[in-house]
């Protein structure tokens, strides 16, 4: 059935048996040069308007990319204007470098001399295809036809920037490409690079960057870092290149290739922001940096608002970041399943109790506060998310501490509704299922009114006093009734009406703020008369009070599910 398969050519690794990058660590950010402008642009359907790609740009720039790639100005009319503008309308910073890309054509360098005119920092990026397939079906020339295509080009450009400097002080960098880097002989790629440097003439003050894309991304990862490698100790006068990449995402893995790439020898990384790029895309810079930022190493681009970089891209681009993008996608900071859900719950009390100067959170690669990401939406509660998530939800979203003993209770009525509803529930719909269960429970005893005060020294110590109205049976019923603390005062007065086969078992309090204002609130425990554990919560300004409402909500969620009435 796959026998389809045997059309295709495996791709010849080179020989590198004494490979050194296994064994190197990402310690320090390469040099980033974002081509979201250029690269992502062109793969778009409807590539950026003016207005668009300035927003873009401003972006970038408020992320901290020095260099980036604004455009083809020799290709369209349109992509002319736009770098005109950004020019005369001084909209790069002094510190940033503008780079444009041309192939090694004369007409295209001259029109590309013309766009730059006016700005203070250039990387003029030329290129030409070297690849072995390239040559055989596209250009039908030999590697000779192909050098002399760089080399020419490398001429006219360096007379050109010698003229335009001449002229206006404007600094030029440059940066060749032997596009297709991955599919040629590795021998004629450092040969042509070679061949564009004795043009070129660069020195260690003033290098030039060699650009080895992963134009197509034909083989594992480790194929490319041993390319990057072989080309970073084979080339001559190698202290006077900037070593960059530019991978391609074909074969779904541009990001590990720019990863070992980087532990093979780049210095500099061409790549865009989600991974947009001609079709599977580039190398995602933003991903490629906060996994550096989870190893400690500090990426010197800043995605501290990743959300509001996702609503530009997606603005600008029309584009969608996927839901299980890292770092940016809806559901990445989300737990599922019970188990982690725990682990998690665990790890942010560890982290709170300070034993750690680390992030030491089970399942959460970075502290989600560090891309702008909040823990309230961490957690969404399907019916797989065991007993302890739903409570878990409740203290991260709204918190309520419920104590261990209620977990088993309030799981199974957010597991019905789960089940009921077909769907995960949301926070807000989590909550809403404790309100109606545990607080909004007032039938069939309604506590009216209620007064707790002082009331004397008694036998064993101060005595308490309870006062109200409570309403049952369509009559309202003064009770009282005193003890040592609240909780036995009202029990007491409960006795004078006739409740009296409740038992108290225990209660726990915390309290939640909401603004300014912080209310306690009381989990009590109570035994019903059939020997259930009945459980009531209850809320107020005053601690007291908050335990003598979760009494009556525990009697009153006893008789409701004794007939059978409890809401869900
Ligand atoms: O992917 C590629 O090879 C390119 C070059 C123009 C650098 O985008
Ligand atoms: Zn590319």
């Amino acid at each position: 059935m796959y026998q389809g398969c045997k059309k295709y050519i495996p791709f010849h690794p080179i020989s590198l048996p004494d490979r050194q990058w296994p064994d190197k660590v990402i310690d320090k950010p390469p040099i980033w040069c974002s081509v979201d402008l250029r690269d992502g642009n062109q793969a778009l359907v409807d590539p950026m308007n003016l207005e668009e790609k300035l927003l873009f740009f401003q972006t970038l720039v408020d992320i901290g990319f020095k260099e980036i790639e604004v455009g083809f100005p020799s290709a369209s009319e349109t992509e002319y204007e736009i770098l005109r503008t950004l020019i005369e309308k001084n909209f790069i910073p002094d510190d940033v470098t503008i780079q444009v890309l041309v192939q090694a054509r004369e007409h295209l360098i001259r029109k590309t001399f013309e766009a730059i005119r006016g700005a203070k920092n250039v990387i003029v990026h030329f290129y030409n295809s070297t690849s072995t397939l390239q040559r055989k079906v596209v250009f039908k020339t030999d590697m000779q036809g192909v050098i002399n295509i760089a080399v020419e080009g490398a001429k006219l450009i360096k007379k050109l920037t010698d003229e335009e400097t001449a002229k206006s002080g404007i600094n030029i960098r440059y940066e060749y490409s032997p596009e297709s880097f991955s599919g040629t002989e590795i021998e004629n790629s450092i040969l042509i690079c070679e061949k564009v440097m004795e043009v070129l003439e660069p020195t260690p003050e003033h290098k030039l960057i060699l650009n080895l894309p992963n134009t197509v991304e034909l083989a594992t990862p480790n194929c490319y870092a041993d390319q990057i490698e072989y080309f970073s100790r084979h080339i001559k006068n190698r202290d006077s290149i900037i070593l960059s990449i530019h991978p391609h995402n074909d074969r779904g893995t541009a990001i590990a290739a720019t990863e070992l790439g980087i532990m093979a020898g780049a210095e500099r990384v061409e790549g865009t922001l989600f991974g947009n790029g001609e079709r599977t895309g580039n190398a995602d810079i933003m991903v490629t940096a906060m996994n550096m930022y989870s190893q400690g190493v500090d990426p010197g681009l800043d995605f501290s608002h990743i959300s509001d970089i996702r609503r530009m891209y997606e603005k600008c681009t029309k584009m969608k970041v996927h839901e299980r993008h890292p770092y940016a996608g809806d559901l990445v900071f989300t737990a599922f399943s019970g188990s982690h859900q725990d682990a998690i719950s665990k790890g942010e009390k560890y982290m709170a109790s300070g034993a750690t100067q680390y992030w030491e959170v089970p399942y959460l690669p970075i502290d989600p506060a560090d891309v702008g990401r909040q823990y309230e939406p961490i957690i969404r509660i399907n019916s797989q998310s065991g007993k302890g998530g739903a409570a878990f939800v409740l203290e991260q979203s709204f918190g309520f501490e419920l104590p261990k003993a209620m977990h088993p209770e309030f799981g199974a009525l957010v597991k019905n509704a789960c089940d009921k509803a077909g769907r995960e529930l949301k926070a807000e719909e989590v909550y809403e299922i404790f309100r109606k269960n545990y607080i909004d429970v007032h039938a069939p005893y309604n506590l009216k009114k209620y007064r707790l005060h002082d009331a004397g020294e008694g036998e064993v110590g101060t005595q308490v006093r309870f006062e109200g109205v409570i309403r049952f049976g369509h009559e309202d019923h003064i009770i009282g009734g005193t003890g040592n603390g609240p909780i036995s005062a009202f029990f007491n007065a409960l006795r004078s009406v006739g409740i009296t086969d409740y038992q108290f078992v225990t209660y726990r309090e915390n309290a939640i703020s909401s603004g300014a204002d912080s209310q306690a609130v009381s989990y009590i425990h109570l035994t019903a008369p059939d020997g259930s554990p009945a459980f009531g919560v209850g809320i107020d300004n005053n601690i007291s009070l908050a335990s003598i409402k979760g009494i009556i909500c525990a009697i009153n969620r006893a008789e409701q599910k004794k007939k059978g009435e409890m809401p869900v």
